[in-house]
């Protein structure tokens, strides 16, 4: 999968993603990211890329010229005629989630658009973005970290980017659940045991108990989620975990409730 990121910052992004799994999974080639700075694109002699608003205001705009230049350059580097989404990172927009991040990984190359100053003339967001999206109902600096947030959320669900012991790895809020608690070595810690069930060697008491916990926490935690959780999974009303399993064999995010 190909991310092309437009922004006035590509250290910041590439440093910051540049790391660890995504790392790996770049020189798999599991994942290609890479940024354009549109301050290459611009046609004003002195580099510059915003400007004063019309009718005033406070602060300046992002102007539409480089922009659109950056992403005339990036369909070009693409190479290919379909349009591909581009989303416009702000806080106006659709609020990202797992089912969207889970859809995004689908596509095969998704363009970022990264504003700064106090906005990006309208003009241009209208020719070019598809998606306004938006990591939570607070204000950044800039589009920058809300990118790296969702290019690593859609990363980890595209195949070969998680080896198999990651992606065996049951996660939150895959299925509206909270992952369970887990415990690693000593045993016994600050007068803490490790809870008995786990050293059982019982792999199915095990699951058993995972699923309790991850459904307590879920409604202890995050009562929304597990009211998705409820609706989603109406024959799990009253878990009686001895029936039901979870399982986590891969990344598709599967879950048996009953299997
Ligand atoms: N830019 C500034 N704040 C943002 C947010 N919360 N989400 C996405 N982009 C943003």
């Amino acid at each position: 999968m190909n991310f092309y990121i437009m922004t006035l910052f590509p250290e910041m992004v590439m440093d910051g993603l540049n790391t660890s799994i995504l790392k790996r999974a770049m020189e798999r080639d599991a994942i290609h990211v890479e940024a354009f700075n549109i301050r290459d694109y611009t046609q004003d002699k002195h580099k510059k890329v915003d400007d004063y608003p019309y009718g005033g205001g406070a602060g300046m705009l992002m102007q539409a010229q480089p922009v659109f230049s950056t992403y005339e350059a990036i369909l070009e580097k693409r190479g290919k005629k379909d349009r591909c989404r581009v989303i416009f990172l702000s806080p106006q927009g659709r609020v990202f989630d797992q089912s969207f991040a889970r859809e995004l990984a689908q596509e095969e190359d998704l363009i970022f658009l990264c504003g700064h100053y106090e906005g990006v003339d309208e003009r241009v967001l209208e020719e070019i973005v598809t998606d306004e999206v938006s990591i939570g109902d607070y204000v950044l600096t800039g589009g920058e970290l809300p990118a790296m947030v969702m290019i690593d959320a859609i990363s980890r669900m595209v195949p070969g980017v998680l080896n198999n012991e990651e992606s065996a790895v049951t996660e939150s809020h895959s299925d509206h659940l909270l992952e369970y608690p887990q415990y690693s070595r000593p045993e016994v810690w600050h007068g803490k045991p490790v809870p008995e069930v786990l050293m059982s060697g019982h792999h199915a008491k095990i699951a058993e108990w995972r699923l309790a916990q991850s459904v307590e926490r879920t409604k202890r935690k995050r009562p929304d989620l597990y009211e998705q959780y409820r609706m989603e999974h109406p024959e799990c009303e009253n878990p009686e975990p001895k029936k039901r399993r979870r399982r986590r064999t891969s990344n598709t995010e599967e879950n048996t409730c009953n299997s």
